[in-house]
């Protein structure tokens, strides 16, 4: 990627930004923390600096959301601390790692969202009954609201705001996103999440693939309908989950068709996959590192920004494959380290992954697969061991590794030899790096960079007070008229009459037909005698 090539047109908006010749706008934004919180902030920072008015509302207490000069922050108090937020995600990504039956791990999994979904409720419980500041919001006339769906308050305080929303997303689980658009997703070739199942499947992949829909409608509720609870209570009326998807005017999906397999959007659904790759320079203290690594160049290592510490035992299998490389190993590891950490291997706590990646000494990406890390790996060409955890991230590996770009290991039963014969694969075999050269070519030869296309969509909603021309008007259908069973059973009974009027046609006709045969005959008879 030439960053040269777009700093030149965001120096020119930024001068007509500054000439006053592009109208600046007023955004409200309503973020996810975490890392959904990363890219987000990349679109502000270029809204910050096209001179819009920019305000995020978060809790007090947060992980990743940090204030910006582009920016401004409006705070509100929740009743929980910082120590308490991060204990409860630490044990969350922590069950990761533990082993169990399919069904232990199912509760778990379920109670661990069934406590975050309740920190995000009760976060935004205290957001809606902050007097001021939602004074403040009232009286702000925002052109329009940024959120990460994920998390409904944002779309509750559209709702009460009245404001044109534009959704920023990587998904929502059991497709709610797909259904609120109305867009068709057959089960046929369109691969549900979490299913690990690829676009070509078997007749048993597809009877899969569709089942999986059914505990989906039951396995949602739990996450969302707090917030649906919460909507119709504050806004005094009956509000659906569905309800609150739907307001959205243009939905921003963190991903596109070179990772994804292809499938239909609708109109006001825009693939921004890709985003997050724009480098930097690397700081001194890496270069350095990569520039000793010598001819065999380094290996980045990474489980992302929400996992930095994981089980001594499995620390010490990773480090022992490790040390089976001739790379160096740079590994963003906050944990205690292992004893048996090899030469080889560098423990960093941070590491800049986008220009580490981004460098050509740099000859393989492990990482957990989340969904701006294999976007970071395909922009800079780097072939990838995945070790996915949670999430969309068992999905996203698949979806690399069925393109030949990476392999995946399981991180519950993967060895030491394993992770070694892995990277090593990854490494040495060219077909990897041929894989991952091909999808990162497909993915940077585009009209416009995925950040931009962003910026201009949620400018585009400001400016316009919504899209509500990119609506399909299926919002306004009923079921039975969407699938046109209305006129498919009238067609029918047209069908069906008209077949019956035949029938007594012919009936009658026969019949009279068949009398005057029989009375002739009759008559002839009584002649005869
Ligand atoms: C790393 O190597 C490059 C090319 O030889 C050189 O330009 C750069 O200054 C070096 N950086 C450091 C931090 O040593």
């Amino acid at each position: 990627m030439a960053p040269g090539l777009r700093t030149s047109p965001r120096a020119v908006v930024l001068l007509l930004s500054l000439l006053g010749l592009a109208a600046a706008g007023k955004l409200l934004v309503v973020p996810v923390d975490g890392s959904h919180w990363l890219s987000m902030q990349e679109v502000l920072d270029i809204l910050g600096q096209k001179g819009h008015e920019v305000v995020v509302v978060a809790p007090e207490v947060t992980m990743h959301i940090k204030p910006s000069e582009n920016f401004l922050m409006k705070r509100y108090s929740v009743p929980y601390t910082q120590e308490d937020l991060k204990q409860e995600f630490q044990a969350f990504f922590h069950f990761s790692f533990e082993q169990g039956s399919f069904l232990e791990r199912f509760v778990k999994a379920y109670k661990g969202i069934k406590r975050i979904t309740n920190f995000g409720v009760t976060s935004c419980q205290h957001l809606l009954q902050n007097k001021e500041l939602m004074r403040y919001l009232e009286e702000s006339k925002f052109d329009a609201l940024l959120t990460d769906p994920v998390v409904l308050c944002g779309a509750i305080l559209a709702q009460h705001l009245s404001l044109p929303a534009v959704y920023f997303l990587r998904g929502i689980p059991c497709g709610l996103d797909f259904e609120a658009t109305q867009c068709p997703r057959p089960p046929s070739y369109v691969p549900r999440g979490f299913t690990q199942l690829t676009d070509h499947m078997s007749f048993l992949q597809r009877a899969k693939n569709l089942l999986h829909d059914i505990p989906d409608l039951f396995l949602c509720d739990f996450a969302f309908e707090p917030y649906s609870k919460l909507a119709s209570e504050f806004l005094q009326r009956e509000v659906t989950v569905q309800d609150l998807l739907r307001q959205a005017s243009v939905w921003l999906l963190r991903s596109e068709f070179v990772l994804e397999y292809p499938r239909p959007l609708m109109p006001n659904i825009i693939p921004i996959g890709g985003l997050n790759c724009a480098h930097k320079e690397l700081p001194q203290e890496f270069e350095a590192m990569v520039n000793a690594s010598g001819e065999h160049g380094v290996v980045v290592f990474s489980l992302g920004s929400m996992v930095s510490e994981i089980p001594m035992k499995k620390a010490m299998e990773i480090a022992e494959a490790l040390g089976t490389v001739p790379q160096t190993v740079l590994w963003r590891y906050t944990g205690k380290a292992p004893p048996n950490l090899p030469k080889n291997v560098k423990l960093v706590k941070w590491l800049p992954q986008n220009d580490l990646l981004a460098h050509p000494k740099t000859r393989a990406f492990i990482t957990h697969g989340g969904s701006h890390g294999v976007y970071e790996g395909i922009c800079n060409a780097v072939p990838m061991v995945l070790m996915p955890l949670f999430g969309d991230q068992m999905d996203n590996a698949k979806r690399v590794e069925s393109r030949g770009a990476g392999l995946t290991l399981n991180i519950l039963e993967m060895t030491s030899n394993d992770i070694s014969t892995a990277l090593k694969a990854v490494i040495n075999d060219k077909k990897y790096k041929e894989n991952i050269q091909r999808l990162s070519d497909l993915h940077l030869d585009r009209p416009i960079h995925p950040l931009d296309l962003a910026v201009h969509w949620v400018e585009f909603v400001m400016r316009h007070k919504g899209a509500p021309h990119l609506r399909p008007a299926a919002h306004d259908l009923n079921w039975v008229q969407y699938h046109s069973l209305d006129v498919i059973a009238f067609l029918a009974a047209v069908v069906l009459l008209a077949f019956f009027i035949s029938f007594k046609c012919c009936l009658c006709c026969c019949r009279r037909c068949f009398c005057k045969k029989g009375r002739t005959r009759k008559a002839a008879k009584a002649k005869s005698h």
